[in-house]
C-alpha cells in the first residue's frame, strides 16, 4: 500500500499543491468568461449571487472532492469505482469531461500562444506578427486557416505533455509554483496600466455597477444558471479535477481549510482579470477607437483586446503590453490545461500501478495526449462555424449532420463539445457526487477523511452536511435544467 502512494506521486508541499489547485482553477475562464459574464449580467448584482453560489455550493463541492480524492488515493474512475461500485459510469463522466475540454480548450490555448508570438514579432518589425490586418480580419483569417490553429494546438497539446510528464512533484509542481507568482506579477502590470488609461473608469463601471434590474431583465434564473455554470467551469469542479489533484495530498493537509482557499484566491482572481481586461476596454471605447466594445462576448479576448494593444495603446508600447498580457493567458490556460490531462493520465498511471507495474506515466501521458490532439482537430477546422462556405476546411457538426436548423451548441465543434462536457456531464457528475455523500456514503465519509490529519477536528460539519444533501444537489439541477434548456431551445426560464 505505502509503496503504492509512491509510484503514484504525492505534492511535496502543501502550497505547492495550492499553487497547482489555484493553477488549475484559474484558467480562460476567469480571464475570458468572468469579466464579460459579470458585466452582462448585472456587475455587482452578479457577482453576489456567484459569491452566494461559490460559499454554499462551490466550496462544498470542492471539499468534497479533495476529500473523496485523499480517501482512495486514487483519480477519478478509481475513486468511484472503490468508493461505490455503482456509481463508476460517474468517474467516466468525468474522465470523459477532461477529454473533450481539453481538446477545445488546447485549441484556445494554441490561440493564446499565437497572439503572444504575434506582438513579439511586432516589435521586431511592423506587419510580420499580424500580417498587416486589423484584428477582425486577422481573427478571421487566422481561424479560418485550419493549418496554424493545428500547429499551435499542437505547440500548446506539446508543452502540456511535457509538463504532465514529470509528475506531480517534479512536472506539475514545479512549474506551477514558478508559473503562478509570476501570473500574478503579469496580471498586476497589466491592471495598473489598464487602470490609469484615460477613460478606465467607463470599463470599472460596465463592470461592477450594480444593476439588480437584470435580475428582471435577464430573468434570475437564466443570472443564477449562467453564475453556477461560471463558477463550475471556473473552480474546476464536477468531473474529478479536484478528485485527482486531491489523491496526491498528503494526510498531513488540512482539507477544510484548502477547499476554502482555493475557491477565495480564483475569485480574487476572476476580479483581478475583470480590472485588467474591462478597464482597458471601457477606455478605448469612450475614445472612439472603432472596433472596441463591450458588447464583444466570446470575442472579447481575441479581436476586443487585440484591438485595445494594436490601435488603442499602439506602438512599441501597445505590443509590449500585448505581448505581456496574451502570455499571461497562456500561463494561465497551460496550468489548467495540465489539471484536465493528469485526470485522464492517471486513470491509466492507476491501471498499471495496481497491477504492480512501475507508473508508465512518461510514455501514458504522450498517448493521451496525442488522442487529445486529434480530438481537437475539428475544432482547428471548422473556422469557430464559418463552415467551408465561409472559408473553413470543414463543417459545422449542425453541417455535417444535416441539423442546421435545429440546435445552437451544434454550430460549432468547439460548443458542441462543450455542450457535452461543461453543460451535461459535469452537472450530473456533480449531482451525483452530492448524492453519494449526503445520501449513500453519509457525509460522515468527508469528516472521517478531514480528521484523517492528526490532531484536527471538522469546524462545520452540519453546514457540509446540509450543502451536500440539499443545496448542492438543488441549485445543480437548475443549471442542468437551464443547460437543456439552452440545448434544445425550450426556453423554460
Ligand atoms: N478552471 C479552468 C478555467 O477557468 C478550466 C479548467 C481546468 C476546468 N480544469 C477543469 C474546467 C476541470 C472544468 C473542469 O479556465
Amino acid at each position: 500500500m505505502e509503496k503504492q502512494t509512491n509510484n503514484r506521486g504525492q505534492w511535496a508541499s502543501n502550497i505547492g499543491f495550492l499553487m497547482a489547485a489555484v493553477g488549475s482553477a484559474v484558467g480562460l475562464g476567469n480571464i475570458w468568461g468572468f469579466p464579460y459574464k459579470m458585466g452582462a449580467n448585472g456587475g455587482f448584482a452578479f457577482l453576489v449571487v456567484y459569491m452566494v453560489l461559490v460559499a454554499f455550493a462551490g466550496i462544498a463541492i470542492m471539499l468534497g472532492e479533495l476529500a473523496l480524492g485523499r480517501k482512495t488515493g486514487l483519480g477519478v474512475i478509481g475513486a468511484y469505482q472503490t468508493l461505490y461500485k455503482k456509481f463508476a459510469w460517474v468517474g467516466w463522466l468525468g474522465f470523459l469531461s477532461g477529454f473533450l475540454i481539453l481538446s477545445f480548450y488546447s485549441v484556445l490555448g494554441g490561440y493564446t500562444l499565437r497572439y503572444a508570438f504575434g506582438f513579439i514579432m511586432e516589435i521586431f518589425s511592423e506587419g510580420a506578427g499580424f500580417g498587416g490586418m486589423g484584428s477582425g480580419e486577422f481573427f478571421g483569417a487566422f481561424t479560418s486557416s485550419g493549418g496554424t490553429s493545428m500547429l499551435f494546438h499542437g505547440i500548446f497539446m506539446a508543452i502540456t505533455v511535457l509538463i504532465v510528464m514529470g509528475g506531480i512533484e517534479s512536472g506539475i509542481e514545479k512549474f506551477t509554483k514558478v508559473a503562478m507568482p509570476a501570473l500574478l506579477i503579469m496580471l498586476v502590470v497589466v491592471i495598473i496600466r489598464s487602470l490609469t488609461l484615460e477613460g478606465a473608469s467607463t470599463g470599472v463601471a460596465f463592470m461592477f455597477a450594480p444593476n439588480w434590474e437584470a435580475f428582471s431583465e435577464i430573468g434570475f434564473m437564466r443570472v443564477l444558471k449562467t453564475a453556477a455554470g461560471q463558477m463550475f467551469f471556473s473552480l474546476s469542479l464536477g468531473m474529478g479535477c479536484m478528485i485527482t489533484y486531491g489523491s496526491y495530498l498528503s494526510k498531513q493537509e488540512n482539507l477544510e481549510k484548502n477547499a476554502i482557499i482555493v475557491p477565495v484566491v480564483d475569485s480574487i482572481f476572476a476580479l483581478m482579470a475583470g480590472l485588467a481586461v474591462m478597464p482597458a476596454v471601457g477606455a478605448f471605447m469612450s475614445q472612439g477607437v472603432e472596433g472596441i466594445s463591450f458588447g464583444a462576448g466570446p470575442g472579447l479576448l481575441f479581436v476586443t483586446l487585440h484591438q485595445v494593444f494594436s490601435v488603442g495603446m499602439g506602438g512599441v508600447i501597445g505590443n509590449l503590453f500585448g505581448f505581456v498580457f496574451y502570455f499571461l493567458v497562456f500561463i494561465a490556460a497551460v496550468t489548467s490545461a495540465i489539471s484536465l490531462l493528469e485526470v485522464c493520465t492517471a486513470y491509466f498511471v492507476d491501471k498499471q500501478v495496481s497491477q504492480g507495474k512501475g507508473s508508465g506515466r512518461k510514455k501514458l501521458t504522450v498517448i493521451v495526449g496525442a488522442m487529445i490532439f486529434v480530438v481537437g482537430i475539428p475544432v482547428c477546422l471548422d473556422g469557430l462555424g464559418a463552415g467551408v462556405a465561409g472559408g473553413a476546411m470543414i463543417d459545422s457538426p449542425a453541417v455535417m449532420f444535416g441539423m442546421a436548423e435545429v440546435r445552437m451548441a451544434f454550430d460549432c465543434w468547439l460548443d458542441f463539445y462543450d455542450m457535452i462536457a461543461e453543460g451535461v456531464f459535469m452537472p450530473l457528475g456533480a449531482i451525483m457526487m452530492s448524492i453519494l455523500i449526503g445520501w449513500v456514503l453519509g457525509t460522515d465519509v468527508i469528516k472521517e477523511e478531514v480528521e484523517a490529519t492528526p490532531n484536527l477536528l471538522m469546524k462545520s460539519y452540519k453546514f457540509w452536511d446540509i450543502c451536500f444533501k440539499f443545496i448542492v444537489p438543488i441549485a445543480i439541477t437548475f443549471v442542468l435544467i437551464g443547460q437543456i434548456d439552452d440545448f434544445f431551445g425550450l426556453r423554460i426560464f
